[in-house]
């Protein structure tokens, strides 16, 4: 909302967060759908949203979204094999994505089979191909991100290419536990979207999202400032380990 804060909403622990996730994954299906027919959604990877997938797979709320109409996507994907255990793509699959009746056409991972630059080329064209016009992507109806201690947010590191149109980008993640190649959608991708949310929960995390939140203004080391929807909506969810420092 202009001028206002970010909408920042905090839960006191992350099983509470994780409801209110899910129970945001579904209100949003059902704005789009009524408005636009489909849903759109960037999903993400980490350990954070694991429980709101396990969720969306289970009453009440599998039985409260238009699964037929949705069509998922990935904010950022690992070049790992699609059944590796770190691939974003298999994570949402065997966490929800395969319990529920989404057309396997509607579910679009990142061909991590291709070299990472042809993937990345390769994601832009099924982006192009949902694109919603004069969009070259798609105006997504949610994009869900986390947010790494580094300030990182999908696989955009700090001091990663700044400035890019394009919509997706091969990168080298850092050398973390999550080391390698990755493919990312990019800021302008994310910040056309009618609503972005951050899921962040931890104490691990309470400093950054500080400085995400409330400090200097510095997106070459914490990219997630990157991240400002032009007419959308940008809301922070986060239990209240998390909201510590805010
Ligand atoms: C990924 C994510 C990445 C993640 C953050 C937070 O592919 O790992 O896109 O950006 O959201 O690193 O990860 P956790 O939820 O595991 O803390």
């Amino acid at each position: 909302m202009a001028g206002l804060g970010p909408d920042v909403r905090v839960f006191q622990d992350p099983e509470v967060l994780s409801h209110a996730a899910a129970a945001l994954f579904v209100e949003t299906a059902n704005q789009a759908i009524t408005q636009r027919g489909q849903y759109l959604v960037a999903l993400s990877g980490g350990k954070t949203p694991e429980r709101l997938y396990a969720l969306l797979a289970q009453s009440p709320y599998r039985e409260l979204i238009d699964w037929p109409k949705l069509r998922a996507f990935w904010g950022d994907e690992r070049c790992v094999p699609a059944e590796d255990l770190n691939s974003n793509y298999r994570q949402a699959r065997d966490l929800f994505l395969s319990h529920v009746p989404v057309p396997p056409e509607n579910v679009r991972r990142v061909r991590t089979e291709l070299e990472p630059g042809l993937a990345a080329e390769d994601y832009a064209l099924a982006l192009r191909k949902n694109a919603s016009p004069p969009l070259q992507w798609p105006r997504f109806d949610l994009v869900l991100l986390g947010l790494g201690e580094d300030g990182h947010t999908a696989s955009l590191f700090p001091h990663s290419p700044l400035e890019t149109m394009k919509p997706t980008l091969a990168v080298m993640a850092p050398g973390q536990d999550r080391s390698g190649w990755r493919v990312t959608m990019t800021p302008p991708v994310f910040n056309s979207a009618h609503r972005v949310v951050f899921l962040v929960q931890g104490v691990g995390k309470s400093k950054i999202v500080a400085s995400i939140l409330y400090g200097e203004p510095n997106p070459e080391l914490w990219p997630a400032q990157r991240i400002r929807p032009e007419d959308g909506e940008l809301i922070w969810m986060l239990d209240t380990g998390a909201a510590a420092n805010t």
